[in-house]
C-alpha cells in the first residue's frame, strides 16, 4: 500500500511532476524558476555583468538582476579609469553601489578587474615609468583598491587579458616595463590586502585546449608551484556563432582543476552575425548550452556568469560591427531560446558540488 503509492508518487513525478535530484528534494521546475532558484541545487553560482547606469536608471533592468542572478560583476565600474582616474584619488562610489545592492540581494561580487591594459586612465599610459616607479603604481592601486573592498568581493578578476591567442604574452605596458613578475607581484598584493578573495587570473578564448589556455596553463602550474596565491582560472566565454564551438572545455577546466584551481566561466555571450534567423537562434542556445554543461560537469567550477543579459544593454554591438543579439534576454527584456536552454540545463544538473 504504502509502496505503491509510493511508487505512483516517483512515476507520476518522472512523468509530469518536477524534477527530483539526486538527493530526492524536488528541483524547482525549469519552465518557471529564475536562473539563482535553479542554480542553487547544484553549488554552481550564476551571475551577470552589472551596467550600473541601467541598474539606476531601468527598473526593469534592476529587478531582473535581483531576481535571476546570485552573482554581480561590474562591467565597468572598478576598472582603473574609473576607481583612481587621478594618480592617488581614488573613486569608489559607484563601485560601492553595487556592492550595497549585492549585498541588499543576497548577491556575491566578483571583482573586475585590478591588472589589465584596458581602460586604463591617461595619467598611466601617457608618460614614461622607470621600473620602480611603475611598479609602486601598481602596487598601490592593486592593494588600494583590493583593500577598499576587503571583506565584500567573493572573488577578484585579479589579472587580464595578459596573453595574446597563440600564447606569448601579451605586449602591454605592463608587460614592457615590469617584466613579467608583475602577474605573480599582482597576486600576492591583492592577497595581502583581501585574504579571503578567492583570486582569479581571466582570459577570453581559453575555454578549451588551445596554445593560449596551453601558456596560461603553464603560468598558473608555475605560479602554483611558487607558492603564489593564484586560486582560480575565468574563461571568459565570449563565443561567436560563426566560429565552432569548442569541443573540449570539460577537458580543458579538468587540467586547471587539477592543479587545485577553482574555474568559472566568467563573461558569456554568443554574439550572432546579423540578423537573426532560427538557426542562428539555435546556435546560440548551443554556444551558451556548451559552456554552462562545461562548468556544471567539473566540481571546481564555481560560477557561469554572463556579460549583460540583456541585448538593451549589451557591449557587442559597439565592438564587433555587424553582430549583437548576444544576450539571453532580447532589447525588450524578452527570455530567448536561449534562456530557456540555460533553464534546462540547470535544472538536470545534479547536486554535485559544496557552494565555493
Ligand atoms: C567591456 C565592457 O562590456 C564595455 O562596456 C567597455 O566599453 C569595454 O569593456 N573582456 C573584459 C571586459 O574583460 O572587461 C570587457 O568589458 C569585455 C571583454
Amino acid at each position: 500500500m504504502v509502496l505503491s503509492a509510493l511508487l505512483t508518487g516517483l512515476l507520476s513525478a518522472t512523468l509530469v511532476g518536477p524534477l527530483t535530484t539526486s538527493a530526492g528534494a524536488a528541483a524547482p521546475d525549469p519552465t518557471t524558476a529564475t536562473l539563482r532558484q535553479l542554480a542553487a541545487h547544484t553549488g554552481m553560482r550564476v551571475g551577470t555583468a552589472v551596467d550600473t547606469s541601467a541598474l539606476a536608471n531601468d527598473p526593469q533592468y534592476r529587478a531582473l538582476v535581483a531576481a535571476q542572478f546570485d552573482t554581480v560583476t561590474p562591467e565597468n565600474v572598478m576598472k582603473w579609469e574609473v576607481t583612481e582616474p587621478q594618480q592617488g584619488q581614488y573613486d569608489f562610489s559607484q563601485a560601492d553601489t553595487l556592492v550595497a545592492f549585492a549585498r541588499a540581494h543576497g548577491q556575491k561580487v566578483r571583482g573586475h578587474t585590478l591588472v589589465w591594459h584596458s581602460q586604463l586612465p591617461a595619467w598611466v599610459t601617457s608618460r614614461d615609468w622607470t621600473k620602480a616607479e611603475l611598479r609602486q603604481v601598481l602596487k598601490s592601486h592593486v592593494q588600494t583598491e583590493a583593500a577598499h573592498f576587503r571583506g565584500k568581493i567573493w572573488a577578484w578578476d585579479v589579472v587580464n587579458e595578459a596573453f595574446n591567442d597563440d600564447g606569448t604574452l601579451r605586449d602591454t605596458l605592463w608587460l614592457r616595463v615590469l617584466g613579467p613578475g608583475y602577474i605573480a607581484d599582482a597576486f600576492r598584493w591583492a592577497h595581502q590586502a583581501d585574504p579571503k578573495a578567492i583570486l582569479f587570473y581571466n582570459d577570453y578564448n581559453i575555454e578549451g585546449v588551445n596554445p593560449k589556455s596551453d601558456a596560461v596553463y603553464s603560468l598558473l602550474r608555475q605560479l602554483r608551484h611558487q607558492g603564489v596565491p593564484v586560486q582560480g582560472v575565468g574563461a571568459q566565454g565570449h563565443l561567436d556563432t560563426q566560429f565552432p564551438i569548442p569541443g573540449d572545455i570539460v577537458q580543458n577546466l579538468r587540467r586547471f582543476a587539477a592543479l587545485g584551481l577553482y574555474s568559472a566561466i566568467t563573461e558569456a555571450d554568443v554574439r550572432i552575425p546579423l540578423p537573426v534567423d532560427p538557426t542562428e537562434s539555435a546556435a546560440q542556445s548551443a554556444g551558451y548550452s556548451a559552456m554552462l554543461q562545461g562548468c556544471l560537469l567539473v566540481k571546481r567550477c564555481i560560477s557561469f556568469t554572463v556579460w549583460g543579459f540583456s541585448d538593451k544593454y549589451q557591449w557587442v554591438p559597439g565592438v564587433f560591427p555587424g553582430e549583437g543579439s548576444a544576450a539571453l534576454y532580447d532589447e525588450n527584456f524578452q527570455p530567448k531560446p536561449a534562456y530557456d536552454q540555460v533553464r534546462r540545463d540547470l535544472a538536470l544538473a545534479p547536486r554535485g558540488r559544496a557552494r565555493a
